[in-house]
C-alpha cells in the first residue's frame, strides 16, 4: 500500500487543513493514526471519513502532560510512535513590530514553539529507547514555515516561533542522529488552509479588496502565482517522515511555489 503501511504515526493539529490531507494520505497508505487536535467532535468526524485504525484525543498542545499521554497511547497501542507530526499552530493578526499585542506574541510563541518542544521532549525518549531495544528507527516532522527561514513582515512573532522551530528541528536532528530519530522541518507558504483564508478574509474587511484581489495580493511574490493545496504539503511531510527517507534529518525544506529561488 505504501511506505507507511502499519507505522503508527501520531497527528498533531489534525482536524486543520493540512491535518486532514495528511489523515486521508496517511489512511490510503496504510498507516494507523493517533489524531489529536482541540475539538474531540470533529476529531471523531474525521476518524470515521478514514479507512484505517484510528486512536482520538482531543487537548490542548500547549499541556505537556497531552504530548506525555499521547506517546504513552500509542507505545500501549502500537509498541510506540513510528512517525510524529508535529503540526499544529495560529497565526496572529497583521501588525508592525511595535504594535505586536504582548498577550498575543505569548501565545503565538506558546502554540507555535514551545509546544513542539513539549511535544518533541515525550516523542523522543520513548522513540530512543525503542530503538535501543528495537533497532526500529523513528521520525518527527515538525511544521515551520516560509516565516521559520525568512523574515516575515507584519507577522514577527509568528516568524520568531517558526524560526525557533527550524532550531530545535536542527538541534534535535544534530543530538539523534546516531540514535534512530531523524528529525525535519517543513516550511509551507501559502497554502489554501483556513489560516491562511483567515488572511484573505481581513485583506477583504480591512483593505475594500475584493477576494480575488486579496489573493492576487498574498500570491503576488510567488514565483507560481497561486497558493498551494493542503494536498502538495501534505504530501512534502509524508516524504519527511517516511522510512524511504533515511539519510535526511536536520532539514528545513521550503514548499513555497519558488518563493525562495529568487
Ligand atoms: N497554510 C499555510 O500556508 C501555512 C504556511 C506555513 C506554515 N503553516 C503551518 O502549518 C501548520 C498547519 O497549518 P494549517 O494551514 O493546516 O492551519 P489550520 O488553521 O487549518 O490548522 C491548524 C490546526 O491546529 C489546531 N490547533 C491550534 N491551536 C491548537 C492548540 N493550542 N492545541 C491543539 N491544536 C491546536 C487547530 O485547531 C487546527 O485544527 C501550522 O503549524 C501552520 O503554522 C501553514
Amino acid at each position: 500500500m505504501g511506505a507507511y503501511t502499519g507505522l503508527g504515526v501520531l497527528l498533531t493539529g489534525a482536524t486543520g487543513g493540512f491535518g486532514v490531507a495528511v489523515s486521508n494520505m496517511l489512511a490510503a497508505q496504510g498507516a494507523k493514526l493517533l489524531l489529536t487536535d482541540l475539538d474531540q467532535g470533529k476529531l471523531d468526524d474525521l476518524a470515521r471519513g478514514l479507512e484505517c485504525e484510528t486512536i482520538c484525543i482531543a487537548g490542548d498542545v500547549c499541556d505537556p502532560a497531552l504530548h506525555e499521554r499521547l506517546v504513552k497511547t500509542a507505545e500501549d497501542a502500537w509498541g510506540g510512535v513510528d512517525v510524529a507530526i508535529n503540526n499544529a499552530g495560529i497565526a496572529h493578526p497583521h501588525w508592525r513590530v511595535p504594535d505586536v499585542d504582548k498577550d498575543v506574541a505569548r501565545k503565538v510563541i506558546e502554540v507555535d514553539l514551545l509546544a513542539v518542544l513539549w511535544a518533541m521532549q515525550a516523542q523522543i525518549p520513548s522513540m530512543e529507547k525503542r530503538y535501543r531495544e528495537t533497532g526500529k528507527p523513528a521520525a518527527i516532522v515538525n511544521l515551520a514555515s516560509l516565516a521559520g527561514i525568512a523574515g516575515a513582515p507584519l507577522i514577527s512573532a509568528y516568524s520568531a516561533a517558526k524560526h525557533g522551530v527550524v532550531g530545535l528541528t536542527r538541534s534535535a536532528a544534530a543530538e539523534y542522529a546516531r540514535r534512530g530519530i531523524r528529525v525535519n522541518a517543513i516550511c509551507p507558504a501559502f497554502a489554501r488552509t483556513a489560516m491562511v483564508q483567515a488572511g484573505i478574509d481581513a485583506s477583504v474587511a480591512n483593505d475594500g479588496l475584493s477576494p480575488e484581489q486579496a489573493e492576487a495580493h498574498v500570491v503576488r511574490g510567488v514565483p507560481m502565482r497561486r497558493l498551494g493545496t493542503p494536498e502538495e504539503v501534505a504530501q512534502a511531510i509524508l516524504w519527511a517522515g517516511s522510512p524511504e527517507n533515511g539519510f535526511m534529518t536536520g532539514q528545513a525544506i521550503a514548499i513555497d511555489g519558488g518563493v525562495t529561488s529568487v
